[in-house]
């Protein structure tokens, strides 16, 4: 364990503020704050200086959606909490909220004990989970109360996926009721299961099998159709709402009537829906099959609504819904039947670089790269401020991040156990160079210096971002 470290002349930014100042640290925790170059900032001693000049000093990367080892369509995701934590440090996150997944006849402590077991001792940041509810009964519904208390405040339910994890209204109305009473946040993967499965069935009967049409049958109608139902059942329940991986406009359309309605219904949405499209799922010779992801990627017009989301505070989120699957032998599973091939991309190493090219691109302000990467996923979820930002008090979760330096996205260079990148041969301006989890320097300079265990299960406080 290093002692004190005082980090000298970056700039640091926060979801409120910009302002050149070293930083102190002390067991694991930020100690203070002074403006550079004062008396107060220059009196300060530690065993170790960082040197941040011409550097960002940024809070921690907060991903809200990741699903490490997933089991999913007969296969795994192929990142486990040791690579995966490991990846998403390197790309300056330090604390994942993974699923914990219920199984259909079974409790959800039961899931919960499952996925604690697999993350226990492997992960190199802090980690914590948020339920999938896939059997809602009378016994799950007492089993919420008592995950809330424990720290896994919040839920996910899907209206997709019929036969494995859908619920059905009369299960989600339930859920939310209970929610409501017990402070859980409801998490809802929105889109009309029931429809789309007709659609697949249409699609492949007419001999529809490539990648493509894994984006035509989920059409964006059918997400905006269940983002509706999703809000109406949450307004019924009294209960609040967030939607995860938005892709689809009419989505947001959805979100942003809600939000003036001055409901509590919050939207994430992804990289993937930002930087890429239909396009790449329409790359020949199965190629397309690495961008199948559910929602699915839409026309790039979606795009510039989803970026406008985004800065009018209809869309508070962005997270990775990383869930990898390898070109090779797991995609693979779906050549010549779409509906095959598993659901996910990879993208925990990516998110902050990719958020950080919005920046320089003009999207979003560099405090708004922090408020949706960062802090808000933290005052969602019950992490803030002990997550998501550089205030006294809060664990010394830390990235000098180098505003300036070029790279190029590629699997060869890349950390994620995943034989492809979604982002091939993308050039971003902006890299994480060292990155500090509860003080301790888990990469330094680029080079990894953490370790799997490092990583504490962190529980969570009800949501802290109602109005
Ligand atoms: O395609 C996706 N998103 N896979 C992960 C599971 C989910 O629905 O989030
Ligand atoms: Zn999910
Ligand atoms: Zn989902
Ligand atoms: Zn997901």
């Amino acid at each position: 364990m290093v002692g004190r470290i005082v980090i000298r002349g970056g700039l640091v930014i926060t979801a409120s503020d910009e302002i050149h100042a070293d930083v102190l640290i002390e067991d694991g925790r930020i100690a203070a704050l002074a403006a550079s170059g004062t008396p107060a900032a220059e009196a300060w001693t530690a065993e170790r200086t960082m040197d941040a000049t011409g550097k960002y000093v940024i809070p921690g990367g907060v991903d809200a959606h990741t699903h490490m080892e997933l089991p999913f369509g007969g296969t795994f995701a192929s990142d486990t909490f040791e690579t995966g934590t490991r990846a998403a440090a390197w790309g300056g996150t330090t604390t994942i909220i993974d699923f914990a997944v219920q199984s259909v006849g079974h409790s959800l402590r039961e899931g919960l004990d499952a996925w604690m077991a697999k993350a226990d001792a492997q992960c190199a940041i802090d980690y914590g989970f948020h339920m999938i509810v896939s059997d809602v009964n009378q016994e799950t519904l007492k089993e919420m109360d008592l995950l809330v208390e424990e720290g896994v405040t919040s839920f996910k339910q899907f209206m997709a996926y019929p036969g494995v994890f859908y619920s059905d209204d009369g299960q989600i109305l339930r859920a939310m009721q209970r929610s409501a009473e017990n402070g859980g946040l409801i998490m809802m993967h929105a889109e009309n299961g029931i429809a789309i499965d007709v659609l697949v069935e249409q699609a492949l009967a007419r001999g529809e099998t490539d990648p493509r049409y894994h984006g035509e049958v989920r059409k964006a109608l059918l997400e905006a159709e269940a983002t509706h139902r999703a809000i109406k059942l949450a307004q019924v329940a009294g209960a609040p709402l967030y939607v995860v991986h938005v892709s689809a406009m009419e989505a947001v359309a959805e979100l942003a009537r809600a939000r003036d309605e001055g409901l509590n219904v919050f939207g994430e949405t992804c990289p993937q829906y930002l930087f890429l499209s239909t396009d790449n799922l329409a790359e020949p010779d199965f190629e397309g099959s690495k961008y199948v992801c559910s929602t699915p990627l839409r026309p790039k017009e979606h795009q510039a609504k989803l970026w406008q989301g985004l800065r009018t505070n209809d869309l508070q989120v962005v997270s990775t819904d990383h869930c990898p699957f390898c070109f090779v032998g797991q995609k693979e599973l779906g050549r010549g039947d779409f509906s095959k091939i598993p659901n996910g991309l990879p993208g925990v190493e990516n998110r902050m670089d990719l958020l950080h090219q919005a920046v320089v691109d003009g999207h979003i302000s560099r405090r708004r790269w922090i408020e949706i990467a960062c802090a808000t996923p933290a005052r969602m979820f019950g992490l803030y401020p002990k997550k998501g930002t550089i205030a006294p008090g809060a664990d010394a979760d830390v990235v000098i991040y180098d505003p300036h330096a070029e790279q190029v996205m590629s699997a060869e260079t890349h950390h994620m156990n995943v034989d492809y990148s979604a982002y091939e041969g993308k050039r971003t301006t902006g890299r994480v160079e060292t990155v500090l989890s509860r003080g301790e320097p888990v990469i330094t300079e680029r080079e990894f210096t953490g370790r799997a265990g490092h990583g504490v299960y962190t529980p969570r406080s009800t949501c802290q971002y109602l109005t």
